[in-house]
Parts: structure tokens; C-alpha cells; sequence
């Protein structure tokens, strides 16, 4: 027994041992693409169909899963979909029985075991308010749930290639992966208490606790395989800002604000005043102050007073899964207001934190030198860029 034990956490501290972080360079960075007309909300293959009332339990909700488990069916056929259903009542169902579902999609490194793979989960929730009537929750959380799925599809090209350059040795050494966790019920039907909210993410949690690998594996649960739980919510209004919630994830948050200042530098992100296509046409090019979505980077130790906002990552949270949440303080204008619809989003601010995202995704997974080059581009960039032109 002890020594099953002693072989677990050594395991464990092995696991944490192998963790890296890789800043992306300038070149990769510029090289992330945008989403393009994929986030029309009129017309956008990603966002449009997910811009409709999508109230758990009702055709909209069931349409917009649909929508996501198509969208992985076609482009990231690579990636293993699961549904994770449950149900329950709320206090407007009279009674009856409300399915929650949950959708899961994983991409781990090939000929890896279950168990083995360590992953970033990227979070966020796709039902939308009961109330008021016609809610869109464009912020919340559309958009989020549209910015997850478009990284996705754009890192998978730089993963396969990574993992298909990495000698098989090396990917048994590595075994890290990315999750998608789409998850359902997160809104309270009535008011948010501890039973009306957070219905897919409580019974996920409650199941992955007890799911367990096996025994061999290097991670007991589902849950003990997240390495960090990167929550999105109510992303999409201009202007926003997002504190550091939790002191044992601000070295994750540390890293998203550096890329964040270094996408700034370059004038990457569109909606700053130094956006390179704004600078291009002011005459004074000097530059103007920036307003950093994540404010705290430079927060210290002491200054974490355990405030964190109710959301999706709390029953995670309470079963020891690291979290950073990227919900800003204050809530934007329109939280849970008729408004908060497609043509209330700032769709530069979107981008931005699409790019964001993906970034940090990105250097997560240590993807620098496996994006292509952008299209256009691509005779130019093949004379002197490192990056492979098959
Ligand atoms: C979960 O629910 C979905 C949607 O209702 C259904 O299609 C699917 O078969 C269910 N999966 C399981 C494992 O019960
Ligand atoms: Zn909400």
C-alpha cells in the first residue's frame, strides 16, 4: 500500500515537474489568424447559429449543441466529442425533469492512454437566460463559446504537426492536451442560489470526481487531469477588465497578460488605439495609452483577498481543479439585459480576446514554429521563415 502510494505522487509531482510554457515569437504571433467572416453575426459559420435563445432543456439549446457537434464532425474530426447528460428540476419546470448536456471534445497526443494526458480545459457555458424573454446572452456567453471553437480549429493544424515532428519517446514524456467543455444550465432559472445554477457544470464535476483511470495512470479522474480550467464568461463589450481571482493560478494569468501586452506592441489588437491599421493613418504616430483587458498582473500575493465571482468553475474549484477565470469586474452594461444581443457585442473587442486566447493556448502547448504561414503571405514567408512549407 505505501508503496502504491509513494509510485501515485511521485507520479503526480512528475507530472508537474514536466510542465513548461513557451512564449510564442513576434512572427508566430502576427501569424494567428482572425476569425473573418466566421463571426458575422448575421451570417458567420461559427457565431450566427449561436446568436438564438438557447434555454436548457429547449429546441434552441438542442439546435446550438448541434451546431458545435457539427462544426468539430467537419473541421477537427480529429477531436473525441462526448455528451455528458444529466437531468434535473428547476424551480419553473413544475416538477418535471430538465436534461442538462454537457458537451466534452478532447484532443490528447496520439497513442496516449486516457489516464496520462494532462490537459487545459477551455470553458465556457452555451445555454442562455430563461428570462427575459428573447435573451440572446450574446457575452454570455456566445461569444466565448464562438472563441473557443474557432482556437480550436486553428491550433489543431500546429498540433498535429507538433505531435507528428515530436519522436514518439518524447510524446509519452509530454502527454498534454486540450479540452473544450461547452457546458450546460449554467444560468439560474429563477434566482441563483446553489441549487438553481450551475446544473451541467455540478453534475459533471460530481461525476468526473468518481470516473476514475486506470489504475496505472498518472491521473486518477478526468477532474485530476485538468491542469488548468481557463473559464470565459461575458467576454464581448468594449472595454472590459479582468482582475486576478485566485492567488494559485496568477502565474497563468501573468502569462495571458504578457502575451496581451506583446500582442499590444505589435498593434494586434483591434480595438486599441495603436491597432496597426489605425496607426497607419494618423499622422502623429506616437503611441496612445493602451488599457490592458487583464489590469492585474503586477497584483501581489497579499493582495488576493479570496473574492471570486459565482460561475461554472466553482464545483470544479471545490474538488482542487486550478482555475483562472476570465470574467471581467464589473459585468459588462448589458449583463442580463434584453441587449446583451449580436449587435450590442464590440466585435474588434471579440477578436481580441479570440487572439488572446488562442495565444496563451498556443504557448501552453508550445506550438511556436508550427503555425503556417498566413495565406497570402505564404511565397513571401516560405524565403525566410523557419516554419515548415511541406
Ligand atoms: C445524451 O443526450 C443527447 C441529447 O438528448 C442524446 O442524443 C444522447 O444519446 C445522450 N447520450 C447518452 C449517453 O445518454
Ligand atoms: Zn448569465
Amino acid at each position: 500500500m505505501l508503496f502504491a502510494f509513494a509510485l501515485l505522487s511521485l507520479g503526480s509531482w512528475l507530472g508537474r515537474l514536466a510542465y513548461a510554457y513557451q512564449d510564442l515569437s513576434d512572427e508566430t504571433l502576427k501569424k494567428l489568424p482572425g476569425p473573418g467572416d466566421d463571426f458575422d453575426i448575421k451570417k458567420g459559420s461559427i457565431l450566427a447559429p449561436i446568436l438564438v435563445p438557447r434555454v436548457s432543456g429547449t429546441e434552441g439549446n438542442a439546435a446550438v449543441r448541434q451546431h458545435f457537434v457539427d462544426f468539430f464532425k467537419t473541421h477537427l474530426p480529429e477531436w473525441t466529442i462526448s455528451l455528458h447528460n444529466s437531468t434535473s428540476t428547476t424551480p419553473v419546470s413544475n416538477g418535471k425533469e430538465v436534461p442538462f448536456v454537457n458537451l466534452i471534445a478532447t484532443r490528447d497526443p496520439p497513442g496516449t492512454a486516457e489516464g496520462d494526458v494532462s490537459r487545459l480545459a477551455l470553458v465556457a457555458h452555451y445555454d442562455s437566460k430563461y428570462t427575459p424573454t428573447g435573451f440572446i446572452g450574446a457575452t454570455d456567453s456566445a461569444a466565448p463559446c464562438a472563441m473557443i471553437l474557432h482556437v480550436a480549429r486553428s491550433i489543431e493544424a500546429a498540433l498535429a504537426k507538433k505531435w507528428a515532428a515530436t519522436p514518439d519517446d518524447d510524446l509519452d514524456a509530454e502527454h498534454r492536451g486540450v479540452q473544450i467543455l461547452l457546458l450546460d444550465g449554467e444560468e439560474a432559472f429563477k434566482s441563483w442560489t446553489d441549487s438553481d445554477s450551475l446544473y451541467g457544470a455540478r453534475a459533471l464535476a460530481e461525476d468526473w470526481e468518481t470516473s476514475f483511470h486506470m489504475a496505472s495512470s498518472t491521473y486518477r479522474t478526468p477532474l485530476d487531469s485538468i491542469e488548468l480550467f481557463l473559464l470565459l464568461d461575458l467576454l464581448g463589450s468594449k472595454g472590459p477588465k479582468v482582475p486576478s481571482y485566485f492567488k494559485t493560478t496568477h502565474w497563468a494569468y501573468k502569462h495571458m497578460a504578457n502575451a496581451e501586452q506583446r500582442l499590444r506592441k505589435l498593434g494586434l489588437i483591434k480595438s486599441s488605439p495603436n491597432h496597426d491599421t489605425k496607426m497607419a493613418k494618423r499622422e502623429n504616430k506616437k503611441p496612445r495609452a493602451e488599457r490592458p483587458f487583464l489590469t492585474e498582473a503586477a497584483k501581489g500575493d497579499d493582495a488576493f483577498l479570496g473574492g471570486f465571482v459565482q460561475d461554472d468553475h466553482v464545483p470544479f474549484m471545490a474538488r482542487g481543479v486550478e482555475i483562472l477565470h476570465i470574467i471581467p469586474s464589473p459585468f459588462p452594461q448589458v449583463w442580463h439585459n434584453i441587449e446583451d444581443d449580436g449587435e450590442h457585442l464590440d466585435m474588434d473587442t471579440v477578436e481580441d480576446w479570440t487572439k488572446l486566447v488562442m495565444a496563451f493556448t498556443a504557448e501552453w502547448m508550445e506550438l511556436d514554429g508550427f503555425f503556417d504561414a498566413p495565406a497570402k503571405k505564404l511565397t513571401v514567408d516560405a524565403e525566410k521563415s523557419e516554419f515548415e512549407i511541406p
